[in-house]
């Protein structure tokens, strides 16, 4: 897919399709006006009669419109005017591109992002438009062998229309490919079914990205190389596993090898039965997301590859499948982990925490300047924040601010969850150091709690993404969130 930044009138693009914005009452948007100049007042008619409201979102397509260049146009409302905002626009955009996707044509230009928006400026429409047609255009047909009912667009080309300011609308386009095409990795990793996407299928993935971008480098630790390292909570996860664990470690230097590096670690349980203690049979198959984390630290990965971003940043991917067997954890069991903490386990589907201790241990060596993990770690996120916003809690209070920050800049937004000492006596076992759950008040932070035991005084934030990094019915499938909220915090560091 190619994205040009264009200038000259709307009535004069030759291209497929022209994307017209219309608000809700009011004038005509300036390159509307010019087309409908060129109309000889057809659209200010249709308008007028009522044919076209400009309801955010609402679109209209016209074909062979008289006195235009090219042979469709499709009006995109805009809403009213005084209450066209940043969301508005993705609203608006989103829904026109959805459109476009559907339309037979390689080639079209877009003028919604001539309109301004509160609280955007033309980097952040520039921004916005690319993202959403990688949003919107995204498929996951490739294990569907005929019927394919909804086919990857043919749009080749979209065009971004604006009179001026072309170098800022190549720096947003620059920056929004790179992060739509990581959403994309992010949502095919999450989408492919768990008897492909296994353990060792991530980390060949890992492997992949190193080979296509030179500054990536990747190492793969085995099973042995973990037990030699003390990962004790690890390995008691992937106990009743076939599929032999991968402990992935990706690193990126863009900046002076002195610089600490921000250290990310993804959860990927690439499927999560809950072990002894079984989950029930409804949904089940949704825990083929349990590896969100680790998708989306790949994918942010490549997308900071990508942009060359001055930093450097450590991507960890503990992986392994949560499954009951004759040599699977039980409840009770006591384990050590890599930090020397002993661990006892008292409901084996509490066991993302259990991975990612040992991977925040493991992120310790690397003395970073922050360390964030990224985990569908709770149930209990998913009633407290549903799918609109991602759980956030941390030990920092600069670094919880700038996560928040950037999610809301990108509408990939996060909430923070308090995380005081009082909710560790939840945690309280009789015979270990700790045990991995604490009964059922706050249960997201409990979990959370229990992660904070093992980053010391590392500036450290995690993020619950059990409610975001993926839907159901209708739309069922993986999101992508939040790489959009870390490579805008990466962009800023
Ligand atoms: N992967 C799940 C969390 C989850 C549940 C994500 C539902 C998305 C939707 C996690 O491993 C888990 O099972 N958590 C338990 C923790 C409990 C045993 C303390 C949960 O949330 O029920
Ligand atoms: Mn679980
Ligand atoms: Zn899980």
């Amino acid at each position: 897919m190619k994205f040009q930044v264009k200038t000259g009138p709307a009535s004069r693009q030759r291209t497929g399709c022209i994307l017209l914005p219309v608000y809700a009452g009011g004038a005509l948007p300036a390159a509307t006006q010019d087309a409908d100049r060129a109309a000889r007042g057809l659209l200010r008619k249709l308008i007028a009669d009522g044919d076209f409201r400009g309801e955010t979102g609402q679109t209209l397509l016209l074909p062979k419109v008289p006195g235009l260049a090219c042979p469709r146009v499709l009006l995109v409302g805009l809403g009213e005017r005084k209450r066209y905002d940043r969301k508005a626009c993705r609203k608006a955009t989103r829904s026109a591109l959805a459109a476009l996707g559907r339309m037979p044509v390689a080639a079209a230009v877009s003028f919604i992002g001539t309109e301004p928006a509160r609280g955007t400026d033309a980097y952040r429409r520039a921004r916005l438009t690319v993202e959403c047609w990688h949003e919107t255009s995204y498929r996951f047909n490739r294990h569907k062998t005929r019927d394919i009912r909804n086919p990857a667009p043919k749009l080749r080309s979209l065009g971004l229309a604006t009179d001026g300011e072309a170098a800022v609308l190549r720096r947003g386009i620059r920056h929004a490919d790179a992060i739509g095409r990581a959403m994309t990795l992010a949502r095919d990793l999450g989408n492919e079914p768990p008897n492909i996407c296994t353990p060792d299928w991530l980390a060949r993935r890992a492997r992949e990205l190193a080979r296509q971008h030179r500054k990536l480098r990747v190492q793969v630790l085995d099973e042995a190389r973990m037990r030699r390292l003390g990962m004790g909570a690890l390995l008691a996860v992937t106990a009743g596993s076939r599929q032999p664990a991968r402990f992935i470690v990706v690193q990126y230097r863009g900046a002076a090898a002195g610089k600490a590096p921000v250290v990310l670690v993804g959860k990927g349980i690439t499927f999560d039965t809950g072990g002894i203690s079984l989950k029930p049979g409804p949904q089940m198959d949704e825990m083929k997301y349990d590896m969100s984390g680790a998708g989306t630290v790949l994918a942010v990965m490549q997308a900071v590859a990508e942009l060359a971003l001055p930093v450097n940043v450590v991507g960890l991917v503990p992986s392994c499948e949560n499954m009951p067997g004759g040599g699977a954890t039980r409840p009770g069991d006591i384990v050590r982990s890599m930090a020397g903490q002993t661990i006892e386990i008292l409901n084996t589907d509490a066991e993302g925490r259990l991975i990612l201790c040992d991977a925040l241990a493991y992120g310790a060596r690397f003395r970073p300047a922050a360390m964030i993990d990224i985990a569908t770690l709770t149930g209990a996120c998913v009633i407290a924040l549903g799918k609109h916003r991602s759980g956030l809690m941390g030990n920092s209070d600069p670094l919880a601010g700038a996560l928040l920050a950037a999610g809301e800049a990108v509408d990939d937004p996060a909430w923070r969850l308090p995380l005081d000492a009082e909710y560790m006596e939840l945690l309280k076992s009789p015979f270990a150091d700790v045990a991995n759950i604490g009964g059922r008040d706050a249960g997201t932070i409990t979990a959370a709690a229990f992660l904070s035991r093992f980053v010391g005084d590392i500036p450290w934030a995690h993020l619950d993404v059990a409610g975001t990094a993926w839907s159901t019915a209708p739309q069922k499938g993986s999101t992508g969130r939040p790489v959009g909220l870390l490579v805008e915090y990466l962009l800023g560091h």
